[in-house]
């Protein structure tokens, strides 16, 4: 018999369907909570609420468990490059080699932006956030593309599109920002090494595009192409389920992730290291200001709404600090503070009772910084790799027979009914 779960409600019972998923985890199914009882929930954050089914990724925060579609990111990481991890969120499954080699061509043609759209760049103030021209300028490609994706293959064009024209324009803002000659995407690079030639190649000084720089780039997004209903996610979600279009999800999504709650906080943790850095390097003083309630500061990179322990990317991203700080041949002194303030804080009994780790953008920052990525740049480096995520999950929402428009419900404290009393008499 379907397992279900009774709820006593003034001595009246009522009993609601339980949803099991594939890894056993549990979900009371209250859609009909409110016809049958009065009552909502209230779970501000909705860090007890599923918004839906999916299929993409399984995090267990207990344990550390991060997976795409079945396959553990510590194995993804190491064996596949950004593009088959794109594939895999989008279709299912790893591609195999023709597979790979149509999606490579696809994500080739499509790399250029339209010349038009450069006159948008140019128009930017000079100071504009890098995340702002980009969640504006996505919502401008509807413009350029307004096709409706009503086959398969218009899909795909759209979805290869997206990732391939997002990736040139982010090296387009980067070089326009610097007063720079724009560098155009080449058919004989790959996809992440495009990305860096784009951004640094110059008339004077040919880049030089290092192996260990374009592995470190591909393990960099891969890790980030996913992390189920996150802020930016149910955000892509959110105004995807309003039928807006892909290109509107997408640029909320960007939005929603520029904040330093989310994916702001690596640029945020280089902010907060270079001032440990500058003031001594002081890292106990930052624990106790991190303890202090009094004090609104927070150790960037700590915690984690959903990981209770280490983030299981954070440990991949450590291990790839040394290695590209090798072949950059560079020492970063925010590498030494980033370890001191680790150790503190894990020894320390405030951050161990409340379950306080690193996550991802702990350290990378440290990683950005060697492939010589500017600091303003850090939060569009997370938005490329989390592209095919959300696109993913837009997908899984408009296949989805039980989608609805997003729409919470509230608890109203406000003022009861009153009545106007006319201005002059107020
Ligand atoms: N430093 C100090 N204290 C912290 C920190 C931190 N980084 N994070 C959480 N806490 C404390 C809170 O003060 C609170 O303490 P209290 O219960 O004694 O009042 C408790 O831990 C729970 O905090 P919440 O904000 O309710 O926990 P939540 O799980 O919602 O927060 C969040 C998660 C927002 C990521 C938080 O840990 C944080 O602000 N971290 C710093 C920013 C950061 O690194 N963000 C990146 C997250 S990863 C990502 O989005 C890619």
């Amino acid at each position: 018999m379907a397992e279900t779960v009774t709820i006593i409600i003034d001595g009246e019972k009522y009993e609601f369907p339980v949803i099991t998923g594939s890894e056993g985890e549990k979900a009371i199914d209250i859609r009909q909570l409110r016809a049958k009882t009065g009552y909502i929930t209230y779970d501000p954050g909705f860090g007890n609420s599923g918004s839906c089914k999916s299929a993409i990724t399984y995090m267990d925060g207990k344990k550390g468990v991060l997976r795409y579609r079945g396959y553990p990111i510590e194995d993804l990481a190491e064996n596949c490059c950004f593009v088959e991890v794109c594939y895999l969120l989008l279709n299912g499954d790893l591609p195999n080699r023709s597979e790979y080699q149509r999606v490579s061509v696809m994500l080739n043609d499509h790399s250029l932006v339209h010349e038009d759209m450069q006159i948008f760049f140019q128009n930017f103030p000079r100071s504009s956030n890098p995340m702002g021209i980009l969640s504006s300028m996505v919502n401008a490609l509807r413009s350029f593309y307004p096709e409706l994706m009503t086959t398969e293959e218009a899909m795909e064009i759209t979805f290869m599109r997206l990732i391939s024209k997002v990736r040139t324009m982010a090296a387009m803002s980067h070089r326009i920002s610097r007063g720079h000659k724009i560098v155009y995407p080449r058919p004989d690079y790959s996809y992440c090494a495009n990305f860096l030639n784009m951004m640094f190649d110059s008339p004077v000084r040919p880049y030089e595009i290092k192996k260990e720089f374009v592995d470190a780039l591909n393990m960099f997004w891969v890790l980030h192409a996913d992390h189920e209903q996150n802020c930016s996610t149910s955000t892509v979600r959110g105004v995807g389920s309003a039928r807006a279009n892909i290109y509107a999800a997408l640029s909320a999504g960007i939005a929603a992730l520029w904040g330093p709650l989310h994916g702001g906080a690596n640029r945020a943790v280089v902010e907060m290291l270079e001032d440990i850095r500058k003031n001594g390097g002081d890292v106990k003083k930052a624990v106790e200001r991190a303890k202090d309630k009094n004090d609104p500061f927070r150790l960037m990179g700590f915690g984690h709404s959903v990981y209770k322990t280490y983030d299981p990317r954070a440990k991949i991203m450590k291990k790839m600090c040394d290695k590209v700080l090798a072949v950059a041949n560079t020492q970063d002194p925010l590498l030494d503070i980033a370890m001191q303030l680790e150790e503190v804080a894990l020894n320390d009994d405030y951050f161990k009772d409340h379950n306080l780790y690193p996550n991802i953008d702990f350290y990378s920052g440290i990683v950005l910084r060697a492939l010589g990525i500017p600091v303003e740049m850090f939060t569009v480096m997370f938005a490329l790799g989390r592209l095919p995520g959300w696109i993913a999950h837009w997908r899984e929402l408009m296949d989805d027979p039980e989608k609805k428009l997003f729409r919470p419900r509230q608890v109203y404290v406000g003022e009861t009914e009153r009545r106007v009393i006319p201005i002059d008499e107020r």
